[in-house]
């Protein structure tokens, strides 16, 4: 049994659904501080499969050991954790325990019971601002806020737990932007309050929530001035997943991998697959810079090609198209 931990959250539902059609067994750990009980049925029609679930919060030790307890767990994926950088800048020391701590607890209680097979969500935000792109997995490491470096230490606990005892097996997976919905519009990302992230306000403003996008710089050095992101479909970043949880049972180590398309899109060029895809006019004008943003960011997908036999299958109009269908159905 694999244990997926912030399970109801935006990538980990989606990650779910592909194991549940993988043929894994699954149990859910989500304390919904980001999340809805109601994502739960969601996965099960989807999968057509049913999993367990607790309702805990990671910092919960006791909790966590219950599940261990009660299940042969196999190996976890961690996606629980916070991730507003803005807001991990007002309440610095939440997003450290609640990142940090959670992690070490989620360790301790894995040896505790000889699991030893932990994928990780990391970010491209531990590149900070990359000194040139594509980023490969050996490029320095460098953050600007306390989100970013709660992903780079647990990068640095996981890499020192591997030294200190070589039977871990550690998949450090550095994310890109995930977009997108899966298919069915069942589920997808529905972020509280006014969306910090581009495509949820896009999606926010094509169905008429929000007036008008504000594009946060038009003078960086790109195709069109506006920042540049490696845009990856949920659903491919989910498969990603599995295939990491593949190699962790099969390798022992630490290891980075980016996941990423390898291809870097505009803001500009977002708005425009966006009105395609939803056959509206995207209102937008064009607003300062947005600070600690940088101008381009996009991966070098090669190595997880190689190791863990993944790619990226899905285009822009696809994640386009999907999170605009995700957003009339819950609208
Ligand atoms: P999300 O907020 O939708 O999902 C996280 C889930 O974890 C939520 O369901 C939340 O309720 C749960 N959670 C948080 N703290 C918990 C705790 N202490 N105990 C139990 N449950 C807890 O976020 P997401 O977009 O699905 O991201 C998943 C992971 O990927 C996070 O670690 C995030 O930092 C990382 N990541 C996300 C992005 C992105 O753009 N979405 C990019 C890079 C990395
Ligand atoms: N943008 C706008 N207007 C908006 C929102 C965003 O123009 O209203 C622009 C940004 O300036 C940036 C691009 O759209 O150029 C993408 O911004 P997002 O906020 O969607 O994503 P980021 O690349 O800034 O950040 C994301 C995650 C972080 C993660 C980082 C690196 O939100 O958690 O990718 O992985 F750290």
């Amino acid at each position: 049994m694999i244990l997926v931990t912030g399970g109801a959250g935006f990538i980990g539902s989606h990650t779910c659904v592909e194991l549940l059609d993988a043929g894994y067994e699954i149990a859910i750990i989500d304390n919904f501080c980001n999340s809805r009980p109601e994502v739960l049925d969601k996965i099960r029609t989807i999968s057509g499969k049913d999993f367990k679930f607790y309702e805990a919060d990671l910092l919960e030790r006791d909790k966590v050991e219950q599940i261990f307890e009660e299940n042969e767990i196999e190996a976890v994926i961690h996606f629980a954790g916070l991730k507003a950088v803005g807001e991990s800048v007002q309440i610095p020391l939440q997003y450290y325990h609640n990142n940090i701590t959670s992690t070490l607890i989620l360790c301790e209680t894995m040896a505790k019971y000889g699991c030893k097979k932990l994928v990780f969500s990391s970010s491209a935000t531990v590149y900070g601002d990359p000194a040139s792109v594509p980023i490969r997995e050996d490029f320095p490491l460098h953050t600007t806020n306390p989100y970013g470096s709660t992903k780079l230490m647990i990068e640095q606990i996981l890499r020192d737990l591997y030294v200190s005892d070589n039977e871990w097996s550690i998949a450090l997976l550095r994310y890109f932007n995930p977009i997108g919905a899966h298919e069915s519009g069942l589920i997808g990302e529905n972020p509280n309050g006014i969306p910090n992230n581009l495509v949820p306000y896009v999606a926010q403003v094509a169905v008429g929530k929000l007036e008008c996008l504000s594009v946060f710089g038009d003078d960086y050095n790109t195709h069109d001035g506006t920042g540049v992101r490696d845009f990856i479909h949920v659903v491919d970043l989910s498969r990603g997943h599995v295939k990491a949880v593949e190699k962790v049972k099969s390798t022992s180590g630490a290891h980075a991998y980016n996941l990423g398309t390898g291809t870097g899109y505009s803001v500009l060029d977002i708005v425009k697959a966006y009105e395609k895809a939803c056959g509206r006019k995207i209102n937008y004008k064009i607003a300062p810079r947005r600070p600690g943003d940088i101008a381009m960011c996009y991966a070098d997908p090669e190595k997880s090609k190689k190791e863990l036999g993944w790619q990226a299958e899905y285009d822009i109009e696809k994640m386009c198209k999907d999170s605009w269908n995700f957003t009339i159905k819950n609208s």
